[in-house]
């Protein structure tokens, strides 16, 4: 295997208070995403994956394990990695253009640089019209795309993409994962990505852990045998539909091999 772990969690757990009673949402969690690797969490509605985000993110603790970045423990802390969160969380006080700046800016670019960046980028993604509008007057998928593009453009080793295209429509989602995959494919950035699309998982991930429902734990790994660059239409390949099939069968099952 090549490459350097650049996210790597130990045996991370969390549980929630529901009631008097504790409620296990993660059971275990160990998983690496190795330097400029593209990997994917797929997993029922409500297995954790968002929240084991916002333990990436510090935004949580875990109730025990470890988050190891760039080979340091940032268990707890913030400020390590570039995160898009599934609801997409502007600013409504600053305009769509200035969000992006802004964020780029906390992040240590300076700041003529941040805002150059933003309009050139909003542009390249269809939305240079409404750089100077609000969030609130855009659509969920357009909110959902600025998002993207914040999160895109943070000077982060790692990035965390939680459903980034869940809210476009078919159209606009194939553009969108046709256009991360070729900018990938240039700049090789560690990612770990969310999606409920097996097809999306398979046609942008190296590889890709598949959870259990909660408690989850890792029910498979997969390595994502199709060559780079990927083809956007790889999805018509016979491997591609038997793997396909087989992580189907997986989440119904919702339990690993042996
Ligand atoms: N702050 C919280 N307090 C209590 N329970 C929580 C909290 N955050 C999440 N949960 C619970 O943890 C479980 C996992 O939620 P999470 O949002 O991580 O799932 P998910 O895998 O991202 O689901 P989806 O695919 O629907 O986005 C859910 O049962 C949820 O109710
Ligand atoms: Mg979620």
């Amino acid at each position: 295997m090549s490459g350097q772990a650049k996210l790597e969690l130990i045996d991370v757990h969390k549980s929630y208070a529901r009631g008097k009673k504790r409620h296990p949402v993660l059971a275990s969690i160990s998983l690496t995403v190795r330097e400029g690797e593209f990997v994917t969490l797929l997993g029922p509605s409500g297995s954790g994956k968002s929240t084991l985000f916002r333990l990436i993110g510090g935004v949580e603790r875990p109730d025990g394990g470890t988050v190891l970045i760039g080979g340091a423990d940032t268990t707890g802390q913030r400020g390590h990695i570039s995160y898009m969160p599934q609801q997409a969380s502007l600013f409504p006080w600053q305009s769509v253009a200035g969000n992006i700046a802004s964020a780029l800016a906390t992040a240590g670019i300076e700041r003529r640089r941040a805002a150059a960046l933003a309009a050139e980028w909003l542009e390249r993604i269809g939305l240079g019209e409404v750089a100077d509008e609000y969030p609130q007057v855009l659509s969920g998928g357009m909110q959902q795309r600025v998002s993207f593009l914040r999160a895109l453009l943070m000077p982060r080793s790692v990035m965390c993409l939680d459903e980034p295209f869940a809210a476009l429509d078919a159209l606009t989602r194939a553009e969108m994962q046709a256009w991360l995959l070729r900018l990938w494919e240039e700049e090789r950035r560690s990612v770990l990505f969310v999606t409920h699309s097996i097809e999306e998982a398979l046609t942008l991930s190296d590889r890709i852990y598949v959870l259990s429902r909660a408690p989850a734990t890792v029910l498979r790994e997969i390595e994502v045998p199709f060559e780079r660059p990927r083809r956007a239409d790889v999805w018509k390949e016979p491997a591609f539909v038997a793997l396909k099939e087989d992580i189907l069968a997986l989440l119904e099952r919702g339990e690993g091999r042996g």
